[in-house]
């Protein structure tokens, strides 16, 4: 059961996003030089996932990951904006160099949540990397430090996003045949 089938067209190939990840790591580490603690990355699952694991070790420099699970009260983080944390950090983050990791910026909704709530806790600096930002989609300004790509407002899965919790595992990021999510 082939999950490359039920692939349209591919956007993202395998060896574009790794070169992609190998430069936002060298700018991390860039950024952070002068930081006396390590940066700690803050992964949204689960999405995120994939993409923090190849990030990690794209930055040659001490590193600390964290993770966070979150979810939306009700029918949709989409409509409704309200986050609710399913999974907490494990680590205390004040007076740390905080720096948010996500596959993908929509509506901007579940981070300005999340910003909110990690700006309170009181870290050093709190900055966001995502993967992918779309184009057109922001409904609330999010200002993200590091975007890898700009993609356009398609269904898109692959490398950590899914439709129905599949195809996570594809190692590109394609745009799903219409007859899929049909269905
Ligand atoms: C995705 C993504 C972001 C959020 C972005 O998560 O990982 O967290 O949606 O959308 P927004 O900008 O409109 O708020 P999703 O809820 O699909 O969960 P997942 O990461 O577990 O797939």
């Amino acid at each position: 059961m082939s999950i490359h089938a039920d692939i349209d067209h591919v956007i993202l190939t395998e060896d574009v996003i790794a070169g992609r990840v190998r430069e936002l790591g060298a700018q991390i580490v860039r950024d952070y030089a002068s930081s006396s603690k390590p940066v700690l990355l803050v992964a949204v699952l689960r999405g995120a996932a994939l993409f923090v694991a190849d990030l990690a070790r794209a930055i040659e420099d001490k590193v600390e990951i964290d993770f966070m699970a979150v979810s939306s009260y009700g029918s949709s983080t989409k409509s409704s904006g309200v986050v609710r944390i399913l999974k907490d950090l494990d680590e205390d983050i004040e007076g740390r160099h905080v720096l948010v990791v996500e596959d993908i910026l929509d509506t901007g909704l579940t981070l300005k949540y999340l910003l909110r709530n990690l700006a309170s806790r009181k870290p050093a600096s709190l900055e966001v990397v995502t993967l992918l930002a779309k184009e057109g989609k922001q409904q609330v300004p999010i200002e993200c430090k590091y975007v890898g790509f700009s993609v356009p407002d398609e269904f898109v899965v692959g490398y950590g996003l899914d439709y129905g919790e599949r195809y996570r595992n594809l190692p590109y990021i394609g745009v799903l045949k219409p007859e899929i999510y049909a269905d």
